[in-house]
Formats: C-alpha cells, sequence, structure tokens
C-alpha cells in the first residue's frame, strides 16, 4: 500500500509535459501504479521503478521464493493485482460456483485463488514463469483451494482457454490488442476483466475503480450482424443489423433504429420508444411478442 500512494505522490508531482506523455500515450489510464510502466521508454524496469516498487510491505512471495517487483516475464513484468481491486473485479464479473476463470499471466495466483476462495468457482492462472506457477500452487494449498485453483506454466498466446466462462488479465494495452479477437470469438456472455488496461475501441460495459487502482469489464457479445425477417405483432418487416462489438446499427429497418446486444440478450430500439428485448440464440432472436430469424449473416 506504501508504494501505491508513494507512485501516486510521484505522479501528482510529475512535471505537467511528462504528465501529458503519459496521458497522450495511455488514454485510459488512470492507475497510478502502471502508468509509470508505460511511461517508461525504456521498458518496465527502470530501477528508479523497481526500487520504488519494492518499498511495497506487502509479504509477496513465501519462504520457497520471493518474487520482486517489476521482475521481468515473458511480455510484461510482474505487478500483482491489489486485492480489493481483486475483490472488486470478480463481484462486477458475478463470478459465481458455476464460474470457470481463467487468469492470463498470473504471477503469484492471487486472481484464481480468489476466484476460488471467495467465490466458489474453479479456476486456473497461466503462468510463463515456472518459479511463479510453483509459489501460485503452494499458495493455493495454504488458502485451502487446491483442488478447484491450478496453474499451468504456459504462454497465454499458445494456449486454448475458450472454455473459461470469465477471463481476467492484467497485462499491457499492446497485448490486450493482441488478444482481442481471441476474446471476441469467445462464448457470447464470456465476461472479462482487466486491471488497468482497456481493449482498444471496444468500449467496456462499466469501469471498476478502488481507492488503489482501476479495472474494466466486459461481456463477449452473440453475433447479431446480418439481414434479419422480423415478426413484431402483425407487423412482418425485414433489417439490416450491423454490429460493432456491442453495439447494433440498423439500416432499413422499419420503426427499428439502433441497439446493443449484452451477451446474448439484445435490446432494439425502435421510433416509439418501446425497445423489442430479447435473446439471441444462433439465427433466431426472440422476445415477449416478437420474433426474428436471420436470412443472411452480416460482415
Ligand atoms: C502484471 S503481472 C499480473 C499478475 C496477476 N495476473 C495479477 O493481476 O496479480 C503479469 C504476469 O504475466 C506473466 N506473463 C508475461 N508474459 C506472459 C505470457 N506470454 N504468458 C504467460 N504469462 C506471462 C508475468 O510473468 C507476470 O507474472
Amino acid at each position: 500500500m506504501k508504494a501505491y500512494l508513494f507512485l501516486s505522490f510521484l505522479i501528482a508531482a510529475t512535471p505537467a509535459a511528462a504528465q501529458m506523455r503519459i496521458l497522450d500515450s495511455t488514454p485510459h489510464v488512470d492507475d497510478p501504479l502502471t502508468a509509470p510502466i508505460l511511461s517508461d521508454p525504456l521498458g518496465d524496469l527502470s530501477p528508479t521503478r523497481v526500487s520504488l516498487l519494492q518499498g511495497n510491505t506487502e509479504k509477496l512471495g513465501d519462504g520457497k521464493y520471493q518474487p520482486e517487483i517489476g521482475q521481468a516475464g515473458k511480455d510484461v513484468i510482474w505487478v500483482p493485482t491489489p486485492d480489493s481491486l481483486v475483490k472488486a473485479m470478480l463481484t462486477v464479473a458475478e463470478v459465481k460456483p458455476t464460474d470457470y476463470v481463467v487468469d492470463l499471466g498470473s504471477g503469484d495466483g492471487r486472481i484464481a485463488i480468489a476466484a476460488a476462495r471467495d467465490f466458489g468457482a474453479r479456476a486456473t492462472g497461466l503462468e510463463y514463469n515456472p518459479d511463479m506457477v510453483a509459489l501460485a500452487r503452494r499458495k493455493a494449498i495454504e488458502a485451502g483451494v487446491a483442488g478447484k485453483a491450478t496453474f499451468r506454466q504456459a504462454d497465454i498466446f499458445e494456449t486454448d482457454f475458450s472454455d473459461a466462462t470469465v477471463v481476467t488479465m492484467y497485462l499491457l494495452p499492446s497485448l490486450n490488442l493482441k488478444l482481442r479477437d481471441t476474446l471476441l470469438k469467445m462464448k457470447p456472455g464470456t465476461r472479462i476483466v482487466s486491471h488497468a488496461f482497456t481493449l482498444g475501441d471496444w468500449e467496456p460495459e462499466r469501469s471498476i475503480t478502488t481507492d488503489d487502482a482501476t479495472g474494466y469489464y466486459w461481456i463477449v457479445p452473440a453475433n447479431a450482424a446480418g439481414r434479419w425477417a422480423f415478426e413484431v405483432g402483425n407487423e412482418r418487416f425485414a433489417a439490416e443489423i450491423g454490429q460493432q462489438y456491442q453495439m447494433l446499427s440498423v439500416a432499413r429497418g422499419g420503426s427499428l433504429k439502433d441497439g446493443r446486444v449484452k451477451g446474448t440478450q439484445v435490446q432494439l430500439n425502435r421510433a416509439n420508444g418501446q425497445p423489442l428485448n430479447g435473446e439471441i440464440r444462433g439465427d433466431q432472436m426472440q422476445g415477449r411478442g416478437w420474433v426474428a430469424t436471420r436470412i443472411r449473416t452480416g460482415g
């Protein structure tokens, strides 16, 4: 905690020009811990930054291995998510015992362990550094959740995690972007929570702010794009629906204006102010008093 506070002070004391450089390159980053990571053009391990982070008095590691905040990782250094944000991220994602949570780059395992211990979920951490994997496994045993929180030594970019119902991550903007297409291909309704970094122009459903840090939350949208034949009460009409992430646009669609998808739930707004709410299942969407069938898939 001391390190987080000190870093806040450091940012506040940074000359305006340097702050602008941080803001220019990282428009969504308001996390005092991670902003300096990105502002450092030499990489993540400038001696000043690492020594500041190492002032953290939190108990890290165990008798067998003590990782250092800022230590190198394959694609990004290790910096742990503060426990307050771990809890908030899993709460916002509504993690429950039926969920399977995968943390991409799991470090000391704190997110997967919390998902199992505090939310009853099954969880896996994927981590490249074998020492961190071993540490996370010992921590899971210590927390009494070794059967539910497991850890695999793996490269997140070469591992299939498509069976996750919740994905968590604390990586870097560029790595998030590299993962975005994979995430968008996951089952509609899969929840994604990222500490500090966004997914480019894919707008989050919401942001999560704690005293220590910020996170972002998305839900993988069902595919609603294409030409649909609608039956709404006695009305019959066709509509072209365009889609960018969760946002829908409508062309030539009678009274339909635009809409939004949240997992498999769809809301289509109409000129009369009474939206059509329903569910998308493959090439069918339907709600109370209306049904639509996809007659051509969209681009
Ligand atoms: C910023 S830390 C986040 C740790 C943890 N998720 C948390 O929030 O506390 C990122 C972690 O990703 C790991 N990592 C970096 N590149 C990776 C890769 N390609 N595959 C798996 N893990 C990776 C690092 O070793 C580090 O432990």
